[in-house]
């Protein structure tokens, strides 16, 4: 292929979706199948993240990819847990992620968190496809391994394809009722007006070609000129998870969308109280699985270079929030990558006002979402904050004037038990919950069987 990968970062693809509609299996699969296509090393494994090759996009995507085509070095894939937000994956003035794949189940049709990430997608401009996933439970199904969906598709039932199609139809409609034009990729001329479905199985691998060739198809098209980096240049990132690694202490796993980090590379990562600058002591990367057993689970890595997800060690890092800006220092004043930190932090503070509710998310970006969505329905916040509820929110919910607003909104957070018993003894109450409308909903829903 005519790759030029000094220039052109590979496109950043989310998969996101409901609960156990089959973002991870997805990921298997294609992971699986490039094994099976002789491509076992060219898939990499990073942290939160899936590296997928050009030339092994297009071995498994066969006619429906031709690598001379295409510039691009291939697709990054994110995975996101379905109790994570996928507002997480937040950068500078929007998403993190180039493009997206909202997974749904088709005989479950649009779930809570389906219309939460169709929400985010609008919001954020990201272009997406919908992978109708799990064809193969359709009843009468004829499973046709790894084969592109129209060729799977020709070859079923006339039951089996209209009971299909009427779960793709339902899809198709709920689309439409969100505000967006669907249909099935094939008959979809315009990527940028309209969504294309594809009906993929994760099980069988049906449809994945056709997933591979359409999210290919999308970054060369549309998002080549956002392609264009320094990838030598000093490091960007959003921290999608601070955690506490064995032998390092808190650690930053890290979506880097432009430029290069370097082990001995200053950072500037946003923190809870301020901008935390520190000295990246390790890169990490996790190890291709038949090493794992034998040594450490981590592979030890000098430079990394976008588009990437890698863990970084450094010290100082317990203050850091999901969700924040990581930058490079390298060749630039201190002072200027710090105040670029700050500016971007500054985004996503929340308007807050003497009297309302108090809000706490895990990461930046659900505070971001939670924010708007309290805006939309007119609801108050006196403080909002990225962390676990602790006494002190308690303290902060229980001077609220109105009853109503002795409240304290949790997104995906834990209740630190000296909290919970201050709740109780503050009569402050307290919902929590993992997706944004239902934390709305009941609040409000509290809210008006008071007025009764
Ligand atoms: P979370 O990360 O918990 O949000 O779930 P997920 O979206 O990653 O779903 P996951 O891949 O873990 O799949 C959930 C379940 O659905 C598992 O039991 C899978 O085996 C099953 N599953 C996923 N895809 C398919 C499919 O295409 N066909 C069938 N029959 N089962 C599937
Ligand atoms: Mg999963």
């Amino acid at each position: 292929a005519a790759t030029d990968p000094g220039s052109l970062r590979t496109p950043i693809v989310a998969v996101l979706g409901h609960v156990d509609h089959g973002k991870t299996s997805l990921l298997d699969k294609v992971r699986g199948s490039a094994v099976s296509e002789g491509e076992a090393g060219a898939i990499t494994q990073h942290i939160g993240a899936t590296a997928v090759p050009l030339d092994t996009v297009s071995s498994m995507a066969g006619d429906l990819v031709m690598a001379d085509d295409f510039d691009l070095p291939g697709l990054l894939f994110i995975d996101t847990p379905g109790h994570h937000s996928f507002s997480t994956l937040r950068a500078r003035g929007g998403a993190l992620a180039d493009i997206a794949v909202l997974v749904v189940d088709v005989n479950d049709g649009f779930q809570p968190q389906t219309e939460e990430a169709l929400d985010i997608l609008q919001r954020t401009g990201t272009p997406f496809v919908v992978a109708a996933n799990k064809i193969d439970t359709t009843p009468g199904w004829n499973p046709q391994a790894d084969a592109p969906v129209q060729q799977t598709y020709e070859s079923q039932t006339d039951r089996a394809r209209e009971r299909l199609d009427e779960n793709l139809y339902e899809i198709i409609g709920e689309l439409s009722d969100a505000g967006f034009s669907a249909d099935l990729y094939w008959r979809v001329q315009n990527f940028q007006g309209n969504i294309g479905v594809v009906p993929v199985s994760a099980m069988t691998g049906e449809g994945i070609p056709d997933l591979l060739a359409v999210l290919m198809g999308l970054s060369q098209r549309y998002m080549k000129t956002e392609m264009e980096v320094d990838l030598q240049g000093p490091g960007k990132g959003t921290v999608l998870e601070v955690k506490d690694e064995k032998g390092f202490g808190a650690t930053l796993d890290v979506v880097l969308y432009d430029g290069t980090i370097e082990e001995g590379d200053r950072i500037v990562v946003g923190g809870v109280e301020s901008p935390i600058v520190t000295e990246v002591r390790a890169l990490l990367r996790p190890k291709a699985l038949s090493e794992i057993r034998t040594e450490a689970e981590f592979e030890r890595l000098d430079s990394v270079q976008a588009a990437s997800g890698v863990k970084v060690a450094a010290p100082d890092l317990d203050d850091a929030m999901a969700g924040a800006p990581v930058r490079v220092v390298r060749g630039r004043h201190l002072e200027d990558v710090i105040a670029a930190v700050e500016e971007e932090l500054s985004e996503i503070e929340v308007d807050t006002a003497d009297e309302g509710v108090v809000v706490k998310a895990d990461t930046l970006g659900s505070l971001e979402a939670m924010a708007n969505a309290l805006r939309e329905a007119e609801i108050p916040i006196l403080r909002a904050e990225v962390g676990d509820v602790a006494p002190r929110d308690v303290a902060v919910a229980s001077t609220a004037n109105e009853a109503e607003h002795r409240v304290i909104l949790g997104f995906n957070v834990d209740v630190l038990p000296d909290a919970e018993r201050e709740i109780d003894q503050q009569d402050v109450k307290l919902f929590n919950h993992d997706v944004i409308y239902q934390l709305v909903e009941d609040y409000e829903q509290y809210v008006e069987e008071r007025q009764r």
